[in-house]
């Protein structure tokens, strides 16, 4: 029998190294949020994976590589589109879905022919990436449903004893998950907002499709997902839904201003100057915080429907699910 041992924090890349290579899990750092890795080619690694996270056995797994080169380990096209994404985004928050090989365990992909491939951008996930020599599946460090980390201690606080080791890469610069987009007969679609805009995709390879299955990819699943404890409602209207619910005890998180509803302690501003990607980088974090402070409700601010706010509004959306 083991006993559950507090997980470690720190930033040694070696350590990391080790632990993957030994079948265990490892969280690590990259621009979106964090992940929780394991080799992709040891099934008993990648099985643990499904089982701390608690998350159903149909969601599949991205895998972080760190040169377009490791893509032929795992792959058996790259579309000409695929090509020009990568060479436009990578490293980056893009996840591209690229037929699998045979090499590529079943239990990574759910069983689909297509395996989700990502290069992260952070110098510490590369760097590790380079010394194990093999890709790293790695979901967001969360338990199934719940907010995803932005920074070590949120994986150290949803996961404590549950995994040996966090590679602290500090706070996520973008905080929000990557922009998956696939193929069909050589047609692209996205299958995730992220934190690249469709806009900045379509710039560099025309018109794409809206193909958003994070709620089918298991029919019936629920589409709750990143989502605090504490009840959560996003608003369009943020002074109406206080007085609203003026009887409860209520976090407001509000992206641009406070509002002269409720003392300034109750409510977290996640970007003074108005600008959309420092809120998206401190949204997570907001919820994290939210949701550690007692309050019967929390509040968040809908953000403008455009740009980056499109993606964040779909993580408000889908947090509020019931
Ligand atoms: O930014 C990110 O993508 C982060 C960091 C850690 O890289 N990872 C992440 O992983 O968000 P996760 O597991 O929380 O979300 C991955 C989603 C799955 O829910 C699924 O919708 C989609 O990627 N996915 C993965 N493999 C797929 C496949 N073969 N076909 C279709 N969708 C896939
Ligand atoms: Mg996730």
């Amino acid at each position: 029998m083991t006993t559950a041992q507090e997980t470690l924090v720190g930033n040694d890349v070696n350590l990391a190294a080790q632990l993957l290579g030994a079948g265990k899990l490892v969280a690590i750092p990259t621009e979106t949020v964090y992940g929780l890795a394991a080799n992709m080619f040891c099934e008993d690694a990648v099985n643990q994976i499904f089982s701390v996270k608690q998350r159903p056995a149909t969601n599949p797994l991205i895998a972080h590589i760190h040169s377009v080169e490791s893509l032929t380990g795992i792959v058996t096209d790259i579309p000409q589109k695929a090509a020009m994404l990568m060479q436009a985004f990578w490293p980056g928050p893009l996840t591209l879905l690229l037929p699998k090989n045979q090499q590529v365990p079943n239990v990574v992909t759910a069983g689909m022919p297509n395996v989700a491939v990502r290069m992260p951008n952070h110098p510490l996930t590369l760097a590790l990436l380079k010394k194990v020599g093999f890709p790293l599946v790695a979901p967001s460090a969360n338990p199934y449903t719940y907010i995803s980390p932005t920074n070590a201690l949120h994986v150290k606080k949803m996961l404590n004893g549950k995994i040996p080791y966090v590679l602290d890469g500090g706070p996520c610069t973008k905080g929000i998950e990557s922009t998956i987009v696939g193929f069909k007969d050589g047609v692209p679609a996205m299958y995730r907002m992220g934190a690249i805009n469709m806009e900045d995709i379509e710039n560099v390879i025309g018109k794409i499709t809206l193909a958003i299955t994070e709620k089918a990819i298991a029919p019936g699943m629920h589409i709750k997902h990143y989502s605090p404890i504490t009840p959560l409602v996003v608003s369009n209207n943020l002074e109406q839904d206080i007085l609203k619910y003026r009887n409860h005890n209520i976090g407001v998180i509000t992206y641009n201003s406070y509002t002269p509803l409720l003392p300034h302690e109750q409510q977290l501003l996640l970007s003074e100057d108005n600008d959309f990607k420092t809120a998206g980088a401190n949204l997570y974090a907001a919820m994290h915080t939210m949701d550690g402070k007692g309050y019967d409700l929390i509040i968040a601010r809908k953000f403008p429907q455009a740009g980056i706010g499109l993606a964040l509004n779909d993580r408000l959306n889908r947090a509020k699910a019931t």
